[in-house]
């Protein structure tokens, strides 16, 4: 299975499965002298964290606790490769021995089966939430590169199951269970995840995230445009089916002289084009969205086959969010920090050299 790895100059790759012993990630092109410690990187990894309690999740608990294997010495990177372990500690795979012989609508169960011919059926495997606790200890050490150019990375949820946020107070963001930036949304987003967990369904929504403080000029202009980086980092997210940059979907519909942002010496008068031009960003805020459908595992009996083909239904046990929301949040926040710092040492590799960036 190829494709476990991503970016360039600081390129990750995951390993580990749900319901094995441990997941993690080696990061491969991290610069030295970057301070770097496990409670930092545990920071992150707690707000996605499974088993908090919150009114959308699984009753999965994962303490979810990183450990630094190498790449780090006396609170600082080497440069040398970082490996991060976690292990999974509260894996109750019994819960899908049902689950060996038939495929799960919504889920890799069918794909998996159909591409290797063989598939751990415990929780997804490769294909679950899980993973992205990986993604999340990576992004984070992305974050401590970030950290050092000022540039601030924010995800938040802006629509959960129809509920809508209209404000942006990012100050709120960390102080209430879904990440919501408006006050006003968070008692209708409890209710109505409250609703679809009674009646067994669920719900998805969508995640925005801003990159504040990213320079000019991050993003190759061809194929490796940072607009199309950044959309296949968020695709790659399980349960994300569509991604925008800016203005969005919404470009299609309106006017050029509504859309484009026009240039004063002060900066741009507006942001439809989300911080990138031509593929390149242009200094100001990037904003990205990620639309999450509504997960897949459901109390409610549906139709599927099992592995010879014959018609039966489902009804999926276990353990499971109502909504990938809010869990998906610190996830999308991991993949644009990962994909800003590639592309900073791809432009500014030697400016981060050492002995350049220590003389200040
Ligand atoms: C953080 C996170 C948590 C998730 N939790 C669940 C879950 O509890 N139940 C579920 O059915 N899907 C969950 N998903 C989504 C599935 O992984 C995903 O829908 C599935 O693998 C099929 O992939 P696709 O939706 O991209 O086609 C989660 C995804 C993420 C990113």
């Amino acid at each position: 299975m190829p494709g476990n790895s991503f970016g360039q100059s600081f390129k990750i790759t995951t390993w580990g499965e749900s319901h094995g012993p441990a997941l993690g990630v080696v990061i491969d092109g991290c610069p030295p002298r970057i301070p770097l410690n496990e409670s930092y990187i545990q920071d992150a990894l707690d707000k996605r964290r499974p088993g908090k309690g919150g009114v959308a999740e699984t009753t999965r608990k994962e303490p979810d606790k990183v450990h630094i294997l190498s790449g780090v010495f006396e609170g600082f990177t080497t440069g040398t490769p970082i490996s991060l372990i976690i292990y999974n500690k509260d894996a109750k795979s019994s819960a899908y021995d049902s689950l060996k012989d038939v495929f799960r609508p919504g889920h890799g169960d069918l794909t998996y089966y159909e591409k290797y011919g063989i598939r751990d059926h415990r929780g997804g495997g490769r294909a679950s939430g899980r993973e992205t606790a990986a993604r999340v200890a990576a992004g984070a050490v992305a974050q401590a590169i970030l950290d050092k150019f000022g540039i601030e990375v924010i995800s938040y949820t802006v629509a959960l199951g129809g509920v809508v946020a209209q404000k942006r107070e990012l100050s709120f963001i960390d102080q209430n269970y879904f990440f919501a930036p408006d006050p006003d949304v968070v008692d209708k987003m409890e209710q109505r995840v409250k609703e679809v967990r009674s009646s067994g369904d669920s719900i998805g929504g969508v995640v925005e995230t801003i990159a504040k403080g990213v320079p000019a000029g991050l993003g190759e202009p061809v194929f490796d445009k940072l607009d199309a980086e950044l959309a296949k980092a968020i695709m790659s997210i399980g349960a994300v089916k569509a991604v925008e940059i800016g203005a969005g979907v919404k470009a299609s519909s309106m006017l050029g002289s509504e859309h484009n942002d026009e240039i004063t010496p002060d900066g741009f008068l507006s942001n439809n084009a989300g911080g990138i031009l031509a593929g390149i960003s242009n200094g100001d805020d990037i904003v990205v969205r990620a639309h999450v459908k509504p997960i897949a595992s459901i109390s409610k009996e549906q139709k599927t086959i099992d592995i010879e083909g014959r018609a039966t239904t489902i009804t999926v046990g276990g353990r499971h969010d109502a909504s990938a929301i809010p869990r998906i949040v610190p996830v999308c926040q991991a993949m644009v920090r990962l994909v800003i710092v590639d592309h900073l040492l791809r432009q500014f590799g030697q400016v981060i050299d050492w002995r350049l960036r220590d003389r200040g």
